[in-house]
């Protein structure tokens, strides 16, 4: 793969389109953890110094190819310019004829972030055309966005077919240090899986079964490995669906001694703002959702942790948002944390995952792990030994 360190790379004067992954927690437009936009600055700056023009595409959420208020980069410009200490503009037009001529106008060595490229449709689907049409924004492309990679879309894969490719500062350093752990861990491994992107991660399980010795499914995915072996979950989070992916994990653990975890207890409340209450999983009411794990659900994840060698965690436990519900994502943290403490050299935890980076920050124990990825689904799909199509794309 080319990098933009490469040192003969002659940018000054060049429009360079930098795909970032610039989809960070956001609650009523305020950014609640800015991880993600610090890790883009080396690219950035890199780039700024090779007097390039900078055009940045990037999404946040899953807006669904429609425009969404709430889901525009705007609050993330300005965040991006304080970082920077320099003017980042914002551009929320459609992207257009007009655009290139907005581009060409900018001088070297400044900044013009897009808005949401998932306002559009034809990037989720790849679309041949929207690939080409904006590839014509720029004189070549980065990916500094390996967070995104495991996404076929037209800003990630679709591009590259069309302008000379790259990859960023961050994209190769997440690639080396994933390569790293791939290379150098050892049994017993655990996975811990939690978050709510069900129906990304789903899928993604029932092919680590094979490399892993137990996985720990909580969170949302947790919900989904209830309600799909027969329990009443009542108004918790999960889509319908799932039965025959469930029974899919649950037969192929047997057959590849892998052992599946999911919780034994539960804290369930009425509201997202509301205290928890404590119940086994057959006394869930039609009107409660669960909203972390239980005291015995945690009591064996430090059983499981204990005799782990490696550890990999994507994921929270609950609705950590709401200190009621945060309890089960911080004991895992600290469980893992004791766990380095005593036996340093011989545990290994890697955590990825945007939410996961944004408790770690929270409680503070980014010291905890060997290495920390921005990226979620692309991290456990980097794990399953998948080719990513963004990383396919540059090669
Ligand atoms: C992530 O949060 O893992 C990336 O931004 C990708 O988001 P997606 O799961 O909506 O594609």
């Amino acid at each position: 793969m080319k990098s933009i360190l490469d040192q003969d790379l002659r940018l000054e004067g060049k429009k360079v389109i930098v795909r970032v992954d610039l989809n960070v927690p956001m609650k009523d437009g305020t950014i609640t953890e800015a991880s993600r936009i610090v890790k883009i600055l080396p690219t950035i700056k890199l780039l700024i110094e090779k007097k390039a023009k900078i055009i940045i595409l990037s999404h946040i959420g899953r807006p669904k190819g429609k425009i969404v208020n709430g889901m525009s980069l705007e609050p993330i410009s300005k965040k991006l310019s304080n970082l920077l200490n320099k003017e980042v503009l914002f551009n929320k037009n459609r992207i257009n004829e007009d655009t290139l001529i907005e581009i060409d106008k900018i001088p070297n060595g400044s900044i013009m972030l897009m808005e949401n490229i998932r306002f559009y449709e034809e990037e989720e689907k790849n679309e041949d055309s929207f690939s080409k049409k904006i590839s014509r924004l720029g004189d070549i492309y980065v990916n500094d966005a390996f967070s995104c990679s495991h996404r076929a879309h037209s800003s990630i894969e679709g591009i590259t077919k069309y302008i000379p490719s790259y990859c960023g500062i961050q994209f190769v350093e997440e690639i080396n240090a994933l390569k790293k752990i791939t290379s150098k861990i050892t049994k017993p491994i655990t996975c811990i899986i939690g978050g709510s992107k069900i129906s990304t991660k789903i899928n993604i399980i029932s092919n680590l079964i094979k490399n892993f010795d137990n996985i720990i499914i909580i969170g949302g995915m947790g919900n989904a490995m209830l309600k799909n072996t027969g329990v009443s979950i009542g108004k918790s989070l999960c889509d319908e669906g799932y039965k025959n992916l469930v029974e899919e994990i649950l037969r192929k653990s047997t057959s590849h001694n892998c052992q599946i975890h999911y919780p034994l207890d539960v804290v369930v409340s009425k509201k997202l703002d509301g205290d928890g209450t404590i119940k086994e999983i057959n006394e869930i009411k039609s009107d409660e959702m669960i909203l972390d794990i239980g005291p015995k659900t945690i009591e064996s994840i430090k059983n499981i942790v204990e005799e782990s060698n490696t550890l990999l965690w994507n994921g929270p436990a609950g609705y950590f948002e709401n200190p009621n519900f945060a309890n089960g994502t911080k004991k895992i943290l600290e469980i893992i944390a004791d766990k380095k403490g005593r036996v340093k050299n011989k545990t290994y935890a890697v955590a990825g995952g945007g939410e996961t980076v944004a408790v770690i920050n929270k409680f503070n124990k980014l010291d905890t792990f060997n290495f920390v990825s921005t990226a979620g689904g692309a991290f456990l799909e980097y794990l399953e030994g998948k080719e990513l199509p963004g990383i396919k794309a540059l090669k």
